[in-house]
């Protein structure tokens, strides 16, 4: 796992953003895991500002989403399809027919869940999985005590993780309870991972990630088992830090 600090946010998304759009240039098929959240709506903004500017062709990308509500249709605001469509996709030239986000009103979860892990590895797996990280340690939305082998499945949602999200919606009650996520194992399988956090509250859960030990209760601690795991933090994600991570 490598850790790159920098000074503040833009500088964290640009560093993500040059990591997605060197791999697009590379592999122009590649498979690109995609999350939501205020946290990487930076690096979006500079993949577009990419594409418009330099031409970073999305056409043959394919897209998976990490995560979405149970109950929320499409054109809900707060669905993270919605969150994709009006930051990132809509601005690009991804193909649509490319683009995978978990229903969150599929009528048959389970069924929907096992499809979902099936399409992932038919395209040979995810290249490249984008995180955030929820206060808490939560990655995608697999709340402390998920199964650090678990796969794509519903989770309830931790009372800690849906007051972090009541900003985003009238109020706490209209939070959704529940959502469908990649599991850890599933997220661990992506081929390389780059985790990105700013801002000190989330320095405890960078901290535990980090240079905690391997624990379900932070569940992104699972990434320090990854061979190529990137975790791009601000100063003040960094704050609690003890160890040296220059470079
Ligand atoms: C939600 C998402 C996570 C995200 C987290 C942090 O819970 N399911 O994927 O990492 O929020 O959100 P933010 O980046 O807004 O702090």
């Amino acid at each position: 796992m490598l850790v790159i600090i920098k000074k503040d946010y833009e500088e964290i998304s640009f560093e993500g953003a040059k990591l997605v759009a060197s791999l697009i240039r590379k592999k122009p098929d590649c498979v690109l895991g995609f999350a939501t959240g205020s946290t990487p709506l930076g690096l979006y903004k500079h993949l577009i500002r990419m594409h418009k500017d330099e031409g970073l062709d999305f056409s043959k990308v394919i897209s998976f989403n990490l995560d979405e509500y149970v109950g929320l249709p499409p054109s809900h605001n707060q669905s993270y399809h919605f969150f994709m469509w009006e930051n990132l996709f809509k601005h690009i030239n991804i193909n649509p027919s490319n683009i995978h986000i978990p229903m969150g009103m599929a009528e048959d979860i389970e069924s929907f869940c096992e499809w979902y892990e099936a399409k992932i590895v038919s395209y040979g797996g995810i290249d490249l999985q984008i995180l955030g990280i929820g206060s808490n340690g939560h990655i995608a939305f697999n709340e402390p005590g998920s199964s650090l082998g678990s796969r794509t499945r519903i989770k309830t949602l931790k009372e800690k993780t849906r007051n972090d999200n009541a900003r985003f919606f009238k109020n706490f009650e209209e939070v959704p309870k529940f959502a469908i996520t990649m599991g850890v194992g599933t997220i661990m399988e992506a081929k390389r991972l780059i985790l990105l956090a700013n801002g000190k509250s989330k320095a405890e859960a960078i901290k535990a990630t980090v240079e905690g030990p391997i624990m379900a209760k932070y569940p992104a601690t699972i990434v320090q088992l990854h061979q190529y795991a990137t975790v791009i933090v601000d100063k003040e994600a960094a704050g609690l830090l003890e160890g040296d991570y220059s470079t």
